[in-house]
């Protein structure tokens, strides 16, 4: 059985760097140390072992941007290639770049691994510096899109990520992004790295604007799904803040706390929604807002 890990103990994190080293750098003639760099303590470093404990392959990712992830040092020992271990890698790899909020993943492939890279879903985009002088490479790019999230209605969810951008600039500033939306419920996230305030959390300003455009989205699908328009505006709102957000930070919006009559619209008539939005840090609620919304029906003519 194989696991991917993630080298922790003194012991490991050595053994990590020694076979980084025998497979990147010593065919080359390069001492040791020179497998490692300046970003070795902002990455998340990967490891797969055998049921022995052996290392069968190494691999390390850290943010460029909070959009961009760079994947580097891949690396599978010469008898356990193609065999899948490469790829299995390259999944974990990839799941903590997203989970670290990144939009897409890059990495300077050498030219003898570039089909491995097109076979992960990566693509060419330029020409990469040589490596250790005379190693030809390439720059590859993958987007991530996000594997768990559940999104229905993709238009009309497009069509909102589009308005917000369009309209509250800001939000786009923000990283602020549809996550899912179920038809009854909708989750947002935001960048923690765009809103981050002195103490190293999330400016609360920030997470207010997070919720109020929650809200706003929320209404907006519902609309749609029901076949209404009309304009949406804020009226009252107030939130409370339990604890700081140093993670991950998520907004989410049930159908069971929206209270209106949407029919009203029908009618041209303006018609007021009161909800809740829930922030979360990860997985732990750290903050509750309630919104007095209204949808005022379009003009005529
Ligand atoms: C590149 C490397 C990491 C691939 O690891 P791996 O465990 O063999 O990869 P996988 O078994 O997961 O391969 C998945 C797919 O990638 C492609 N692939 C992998 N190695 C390939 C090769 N040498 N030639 C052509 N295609 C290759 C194939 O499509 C393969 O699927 P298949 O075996 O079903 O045909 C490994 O060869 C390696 O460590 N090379 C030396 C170090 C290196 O160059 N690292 C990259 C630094 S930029």
């Amino acid at each position: 059985m194989l696991i991917v890990h993630e080298p922790k103990t003194e012991a490991e994190i050595a053994d990590y760097f020694s076979f980084r080293w025998l497979l990147l750098r010593k065919p080359w003639n390069y001492p040791e140390g020179s497998e490692k760099d300046e970003y070795e303590s902002v990455s998340e470093h990967r490891i797969v072992k055998d049921h022995k404990g052996d290392i069968l392959a190494c691999g390390r990712v850290h943010l460029n941007t909070p959009e961009e992830a760079q994947i580097r040092y891949i690396a599978v020992s010469d008898v356990h290639r193609r065999k899948g271990v490469g790829h299995l890698l390259m999944e974990a790899l990839e799941s903590v770049a997203r989970e670290l909020g990144a939009e897409r993943a890059v990495t300077n492939s050498r030219e003898a691994s570039i089909p491995f890279f097109e076979s992960c879903g990566f693509e060419i985009i330029d020409d990469a510096p040589n490596e250790l002088g005379k190693l030809k490479r390439k720059q590859m790019r993958k987007t991530l899109t996000d594997k768990h999230a559940l999104i229905l209605h993709p238009k009309w969810c497009k069509e909102l990520q589009l308005t917000w951008h369009e309209r509250i600039p800001i939000s786009e500033h923000m990283g602020i992004k549809l996550h899912q939306y179920t038809e009854r419920t909708i989750e947002t996230r935001a960048s923690l790295n765009k809103n981050i305030n002195l103490h190293g959390s999330m400016f609360a300003g920030s997470i207010y604007s997070l919720a109020t455009l929650t809200g706003w989205g929320m209404i907006f699908l519902q609309l749609k799904q029901k076949g209404l328009s009309g304009e949406i505006v804020l009226g009252d709102a107030s939130i409370h803040y339990h604890k700081p957000i140093t993670m991950r930070p998520r907004a989410l919006c049930n159908i069971e706390s929206v209270q209106t009559k949407f029919q009203i619209l029908e009618k041209k008539k303006k018609c007021p929604v009161s909800l809740k939005v829930e922030i979360l840090d990860n997985e732990q609620s750290v903050a509750e807002f309630s919104g007095q919304y209204w949808v005022l029906p379009e003009k005529v003519g």
